[in-house]
């Protein structure tokens, strides 16, 4: 199996999704640790129900973003993490972790980029205005949510929605398209051209 780490700083409902779908057999890969940056977060303990390893990677305990990277690139590799799944993981990565696994983290934004990148992307879609949103799992690259595209689910943005209604609605596609992706990256599904990521069946 693909051996997984997935980094996580909140409730960890992607996270939830991604173990459901393993242990329901339809991905071949194994979450080898859950990694918070934040201590005390629910992910933590849906990790420890399953009886995953957890580590916490404390935002405080580096003076520079390229420490706190050297040292968790050494934690993956101690784990011989071969896909880092960014799974609500709320911190920037520097080249550091970039040039440790090109080509091998992913992570999941709640909008379709490249609208509506960094923080907060669904009070950003409702401030606009715009009359879809959705989500975007993507392949890290060195900017901002900017890497190679994998999927992409729309939803429909409700007059009356708030940032919690449309989040909602946003995480219900997360949880399938997210785990969807890990699969066709462990089944080898996916190739680069150019920055285009194409899907083999
Ligand atoms: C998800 O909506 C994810 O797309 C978002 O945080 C939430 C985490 O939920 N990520 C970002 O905004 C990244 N900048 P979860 O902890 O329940 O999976």
């Amino acid at each position: 199996p693909l051996t997984l780490a997935v980094l996580v700083s909140g409730n960890g409902s992607n996270l939830q999704a991604i173990i459901d779908r393993i242990e329901a057999g339809e991905i071949h890969a194994r979450i080898a640790c859950v990694i918070s940056n934040v201590h005390g977060v629910f992910a933590l303990e849906r990790a420890r129900r399953h009886g995953i390893p957890t580590v916490i990677h404390a935002n405080g305990a580096f003076a520079t973003r390229r420490e706190y990277d050297n040292a968790l690139v050494e934690v993956l590799r101690t784990h011989r993490v071969e896909l880092v799944v960014l799974a609500g993981f709320m911190r920037i990565l520097s080249d550091v972790m970039i040039g440790a696994f090109p080509g091998a983290v992913i992570n999941i934004h709640p909008a379709l980029l490249p609208a509506f990148p960094g923080l907060h992307a669904q009070k950003q879609a409702l401030e606009y205005g715009v009359k879809f949103s959705g989500c975007t799992v993507h392949f890290v690259d060195n900017g901002t949510d900017t890497g190679p595209i994998i999927l992409q689910a729309v939803v429909p943005v409700m007059q009356d929605d708030s940032e919690e209604s449309l989040s909602r609605r946003i995480l219900q596609e997360e949880h399938r398209i997210f785990p969807e992706s890990i699969r066709l990256f462990a089944e080898g599904k996916l190739s680069f051209h150019g920055r285009q990521v194409r899907i083999s069946s």
